[in-house]
């Protein structure tokens, strides 16, 4: 009786998140996968529990092979998961939640909803939640949320149980309960792939190791075998002299200044100055406040008390998205849906931050064609809506736009995600240009460390919403290795 992932590989796009990966786990067998950002965990994961498809190679379920990428087939076949992006509907109860997941049904309608609502009751009870089953998930503490995560897993009964990063944001209470759950199914024989950066917990949960590096697999073994030392230096990959030489100039003067920011709740506040002519990196394991940061200073976020920023000196109109833009910060998100009005023409997508900055002018065709120009944008008129392009051609209009408005800071949110290579060497090349040559000032995240640490000529890692690492290319000491190191090497501490 085994789960086996067998020569697993996936892209997307013109990255390769898994090459030729295998696991297997046995009864009683918890296994750790371990890596840095994006080595491709939950692709893994998800690949395990029928949610993506792998390009090559296979997963058996106590010899019977997952056919199809289907969630409700894995679950048949004894394989639950925990999202780390929660696969919860904020505006359903608790309850309502789990009737939701796992039910008998046909055409639709449930067969049995008193069943359901006693098996959901008795799921929560499970996770010590059942006086929560009437609220609502969006009101829910974000601990609390991973337990209800956990017990729609559970609801179904799967041998093999697939956890993604589930315990990273709950209180040290809510972790004994995961304990007491995941001890009871060990004990009767099912298997468990725990995925999660905290070796303290890894060492405890589970008996066998496997780490991922850019996509691969780089040790599988029993973790009473290996030292931390080894693991963080495995999953950071690379040697010191792989260093990319430095060709950064020097950064200038100094564009924004924060200062009392609260980049999670209840954190201890920190100043963070961003200099003209500089790529800045805001890297660390994910939700250690990085968003907070970039959303703050795009006005998309209203600011925490004693929260205070200029840009060249001038106070910043935090919570105003509109007076930033016209101050002169550039937002670029990776979620093209937040981002793209798909239905709109390439020019009106162009156009759309100036309507709202009084005495700019619009700018015309001219400058829009040379703006796209400038990043290879592939279009057929703009006067075509941008819904028709790649995704990679959406992503450089998007940073094309940034050209039109001259701003003096771009700040940038994982941008380049699932577009390809050639699209995203031009984003690198221009969000370089706008920073080296006219002396903006560029902020980025990337669910890459990789991307990171070639892109950036300096990343802030952070960590509970505090700075414990800065790594600089001039001063040779930024690499993902580096990167990779310093998150890891607090939860080690932790
Ligand atoms: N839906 C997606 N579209 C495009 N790229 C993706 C997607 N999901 C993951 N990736 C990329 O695949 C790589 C592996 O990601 P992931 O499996 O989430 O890593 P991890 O969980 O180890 O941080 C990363 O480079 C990530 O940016
Ligand atoms: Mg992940």
């Amino acid at each position: 009786m085994t789960l086996v992932l067998q020569g697993i590989s996936r892209d997307f796009g013109p990255v390769r998140a898994l090459d030729d990966v295998s696991l297997a786990i046995g009864p009683g067998e918890c296994r750790a996968l371990y890596g840095g950002n994006g080595s491709g965990k939950s692709t893994m994961a998800k690949i395990a529990s029928g949610i993506l498809s792998a390009g090559a190679g296979r997963v058996l379920v106590d010899d019977r092979p997952l056919a199809r990428t289907s969630p409700a087939e894995a679950r048949a076949l004894g394989v639950g998961i925990t999202f780390q992006e929660l696969s919860l509907i904020g505006e359903l109860t608790t309850g309502e939640n789990l009737v939701l997941a796992d039910v008998p049904r046909r055409f639709g309608f449930l067969l049995d909803r008193r069943g359901a609502d006693a098996a959901a009751h008795a799921a929560l009870k499970r996770v010590g939640l059942a006086g929560l089953r009437g609220r609502r998930v969006e009101l829910l503490q974000t601990g609390e949320k991973y337990l209800v995560e956990l017990a729609k897993a559970l609801q179904s009964h799967p041998r093999y149980l697939i956890i993604d990063e589930l315990t990273s944001a709950m209180h040290a209470s809510e972790v004994e309960i995961f304990a007491g759950l995941l001890a009871e199914h060990l004990a009767a024989g099912g298997g468990a792939l725990f995925v999660s950066h905290r070796l303290p917990e890894l060492r405890r949960f589970c008996n066998t190791i496997s780490v991922l590096r850019n996509g691969k697999l780089v040790f599988e073994g029993a973790l009473a075998d290996v030292a931390d030392d080894d693991l963080v230096k495995w999953a950071g990959g690379g040697h010191r002299d792989e260093m990319p030489a430095s060709r950064a100039p020097l950064a200038g003067e100094i564009r924004v200044q924060a200062t009392g920011l609260r980049p999670l709740p209840g954190a201890r506040p920190i100043n963070l100055a961003f200099r003209s002519g500089e790529i800045t990196g805001i890297g660390g394991l994910p939700d250690q406040g990085q968003k907070h940061i970039q959303r703050l200073l795009a006005g998309l976020q209203p600011a925490v008390a004693g929260e205070r920023v200029t840009l060249s000196g001038a106070a910043l109109a935090l919570g105003d998205s509109a007076a930033i833009a016209a101050q002169g910060i550039s937002f670029v998100s990776g979620d093209r849906d937040e981002m793209v009005f798909a239905r709109r023409t390439i020019r009106e997508n162009m156009q759309a931050p100036f309507v709202a900055m009084k005495g700019r002018p619009m700018p015309d065709d001219a400058a829009i064609l040379a703006a796209l120009d400038r990043l290879n944008t592939r279009h057929a008129g703009i006067d075509r809506p941008i819904g028709g392009l790649s995704g990679g051609n959406q992503q450089k209009i998007l940073v094309a736009r940034c050209l039109l408005l001259n701003p003096q800071v771009i700040v940038a949110e994982d941008c380049t995600k699932g577009i390809d290579v050639a699209s995203r060497n031009d984003v690198h090349h221009l969000l370089r240009e706008l920073a080296h040559v006219q002396g903006a000032a560029v902020i980025v995240t990337s669910s890459d460390d990789q991307e990171l640490a070639g892109l950036c000529d300096r990343v802030l890692v952070l960590d509970g919403g505090q700075v414990i690492a800065e790594l600089s290319k001039v001063e040779q000491t930024l690499d993902a290795q580096a990167i990779v190191s310093a998150y890891m090497k607090q939860e080690r501490a932790a």
